[in-house]
């Protein structure tokens, strides 16, 4: 088997020769976020920087629908994401069927799509969201209610800190939806002055026992801004890895949960993907000339 160094070695070389760019989630494995990615960043920074890649070839080391954000936004490059099974359990959680249905129950009012969906879904939708500016967003709409799914803690979470009535979804991320509040009495009784931080796709008891919530960016920022002495990030368990790289004064426990989708992205795969051009993400026009309109709506906000 190569090592990792063969394969860092590997895909640096190929990315050269290729005309490469590789964008990785924050929630990537240490050796990806740190040793072969262009880019890092949340789902709404990797977006904004798919737009204007001058690179032929984004391999997108993340989950699907965040491939399939960037082909939509830079449709002539070419994307490719190592391992098609990348999924996620908000985009599983609902179908463009769904949404039609939803129109019908509640005419009149827009449909906001949290980013975690498929092209598909997002064809469906008036606009798109992520968790980095979905109160944005919703308070954009100018409206007493809205629709917003398909994460329902999200939008509870969301709802809590605005006017705007939500009508959301039973979609749930299989990671979040795992912690609890006895969690963090827990942390806090065994790390006396511990910080806590949660993204807001957790349940809104776990948001509201916690420090403080936002994206994946908003929690690397607040580690950055204020140091804390003692930390815990109450996400998936590469966040701490990546961000404890570059504050080796703050203590970060680490209970955290792993995205098994996530972890599909490996060096090896993605070595792969630059030396066959597998797996080209691919949208159906007629889909994808849709669901461009919503995230394009959403970046314009
Ligand atoms: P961010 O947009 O905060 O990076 O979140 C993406 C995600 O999948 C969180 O589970
Ligand atoms: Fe989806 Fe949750 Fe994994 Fe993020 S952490 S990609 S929301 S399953």
């Amino acid at each position: 088997w190569p090592s990792m160094a063969d394969d860092v070695d590997a895909i640096m070389r190929l990315k050269r020769e290729k005309n490469a760019i590789i964008l990785a989630h924050n929630y990537q494995s240490p050796e990806i976020f740190h040793c072969v990615a262009d880019v890092v960043g949340d789902s709404l920074a990797l977006a904004r920087r798919a737009i204007d890649v001058e690179a032929d070839i984004i391999v997108l080391a993340g989950v699907h629908f965040m491939a399939e954000t960037a082909k939509l936004l830079n449709p002539q490059k070419t994307v490719l994401i190592p391992d098609m099974g990348a999924g996620c359990s908000l985009a599983d959680s609902i179908t463009p069927a769904d949404i039609r249905l939803l129109r019908q129950r509640y005419p009149g009012l827009p449909v906001i799509t949290y980013v975690n969906t498929s092209a598909a879904v997002k064809a469906e939708s008036d606009i798109c969201c992520t968790s980095g500016n979905a109160r944005r967003i919703v308070e954009s709409m100018g409206l007493p209610r809205v629709i917003m799914l398909p994460d329902e803690y999200l939008a509870q979470n969301i709802a809590k800190e605005t006017d705007v009535e939500i009508i959301t979804w039973a979609g749930h991320c299989e990671v979040h939806e795992q912690f609890t509040p006895g969690d963090i009495a827990e942390l806090r009784a065994s790390h006396p002055g511990i910080v806590v931080l949660a993204h807001p796709e957790c349940p809104p008891e776990v948001v509201d026992a916690a420090d403080f919530s936002g994206s994946t960016a908003m929690l690397s920022d607040y580690v950055e801004d204020n140091k804390p002495p003692r930390v815990v990030l109450l996400t998936e368990c590469s966040m701490s890895d990546n961000v404890a790289v570059h504050h080796p004064e703050v203590d970060f426990i680490r209970p955290c949960n792993l995205c098994p989708h996530m972890k599909r992205i490996t060096l090896g795969n993605i070595r792969h993907a630059l030396e066959t051009g597998q797996h080209e993400v691919v949208i159906d026009p007629a889909v994808a000339d849709r669901a461009r309109l919503a995230v394009e709506r959403m970046l314009e906000i």
